[in-house]
């Protein structure tokens, strides 16, 4: 009796699992898995319909991938599928995962909030899709997501300031949606961002400062948006990362900043179809890694030699014309 009393106090103690996750298995992924095989109303490959099975193994399942130390699924890969439907809510209860890729698809509606329990996730790449509706917000709520990638929707509204709380986020693409508003400021939060994407969308404004700031970075890319507004003076003073500066088809003003010349590492600059004026600072014949240079259909006058341009021994495609 009193032996048993301390065998169970032990087990009590040591064994029986005090975070219910413990008690999860391969099972417990199993039910939102077939959920989400539920809500996909077209699959013409027949991919999912056929291999995801109750009768086989989840973790052989095609896309699933798990983990050998707790045997659970920790990322979910059904990209490239011509797959039509929704995400249903219960794919909230795959509490290991880690990588979630739905891209390029036709999944449409909203993205669960649900989505936020996965406080495990790093990547998430739902782009080239139907979804609708605003960029949710609940994405600022995973702490550990390093890449986001969600262009090509149907996304609207704002660009939501909580995406700043994303500390440990380094891509940030939301390119070709129909995103409006002003380019929040507290991006420069993003204190490891890498590249910067909202190429194709409808922001007004001018571009906050403070991007130029986010020492990280390496791409900006803000083509055929409605930004208005100067670039700083001291514009690559704090970012000598930069390789990819992508600015053509807005309403930039002002002068093109000499100063452009300390991104050394620059190799496309675009900066065509804007109503900037002035000439195009010699400096830039500092910039050596450039290999792609688009500064046409500006208002510059006066002129820039193309003798300087000889610097540039990488450059195959600059555009001059129609200033
Ligand atoms: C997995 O967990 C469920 C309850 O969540 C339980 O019924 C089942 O027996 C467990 N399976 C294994 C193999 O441990
Ligand atoms: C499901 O797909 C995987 C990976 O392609 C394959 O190894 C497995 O045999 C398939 N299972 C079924 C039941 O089709
Ligand atoms: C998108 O999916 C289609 C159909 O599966 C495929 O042909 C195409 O290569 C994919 N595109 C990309 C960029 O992965
Ligand atoms: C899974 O998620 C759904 C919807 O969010 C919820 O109703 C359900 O209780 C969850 N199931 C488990 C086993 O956690
Ligand atoms: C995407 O959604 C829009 C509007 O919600 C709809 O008009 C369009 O047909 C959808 N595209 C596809 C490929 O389903
Ligand atoms: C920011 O993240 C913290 C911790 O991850 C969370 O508690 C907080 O609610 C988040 N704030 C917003 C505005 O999402
Ligand atoms: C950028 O950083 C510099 C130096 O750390 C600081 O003086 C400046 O105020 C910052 N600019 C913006 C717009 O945050
Ligand atoms: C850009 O913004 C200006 C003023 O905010 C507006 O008049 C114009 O129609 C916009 N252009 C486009 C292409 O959205
Ligand atoms: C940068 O360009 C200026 C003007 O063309 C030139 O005087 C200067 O020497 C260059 N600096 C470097 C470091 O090449």
């Amino acid at each position: 009796m009193g032996k048993n009393f301390i065998l169970l106090f032990f087990l009590a103690i040591f064994i029986l699992p005090h975070d219910n996750t413990l008690l999860a298995n391969i099972s417990t992924d199993e039910a939102p898995l077939l959920a989400l095989k539920s809500h996909i109303s077209s699959d013409i490959n027949n991919i999912i319909a056929s291999n995801w099975s109750s009768s086989t193994p989840v973790c052989s399942w095609i896309g699933i991938t798990c983990s050998s130390r707790h045997h659970r699924v920790t990322a979910l890969d059904i990209s490239s599928m011509q797959l039509y439907g929704t995400i249903p809510p219960h794919l909230g209860n795959l509490s290991f995962i880690s990588s979630l890729d739905i891209s390029n698809n036709t999944f449409h509606g909203d993205l669960p909030v649900e989505l936020a329990h996965l406080q495990r996730l790093k990547f998430v790449n739902a782009k080239t899709n139907n979804f609708t509706g605003a960029i949710p917000s609940f994405l600022s709520l995973l702490p550990n997501l390093r890449f986001l990638y969600l262009s090509n929707n149907q996304f609207s509204g704002k660009i939501p300031t909580s995406l700043s709380n994303l500390t440990k986020l380094e891509v940030l693409q939301l390119q070709r949606n129909f995103l409006e508003g002003e380019i929040p400021r507290e991006i420069s939060d993003l204190c490891y961002l890498t590249v910067l994407d909202l190429e194709f969308n409808q922001p007004t404004g001018s571009i906050p400062p403070s991007i130029f700031n986010i020492t990280t970075i390496q791409v900006i890319a803000l083509t055929d948006n409605n930004i208005t507004g100067k670039l700083p003076k001291s514009i690559c003073d704090h970012i000598p990362d930069l390789e990819g500066l992508y600015l053509s088809r807005n309403s930039l003003d002002g002068v093109i900043p000499s100063n452009l010349e300390k991104c050394r590492k620059l190799q496309i600059l675009e900066l065509g179809d804007n109503e900037f004026a002035g000439t195009v600072p010699r400096e830039l014949a500092n910039l050596t890694a450039l290999t792609m240079l688009h500064i046409g259909v500006l208002h510059l006058e006066g002129s820039i030699k193309f003798s300087s341009f000889s610097l540039f021994p990488k450059l195959g495609t600059h555009v001059f014309s129609q200033n």
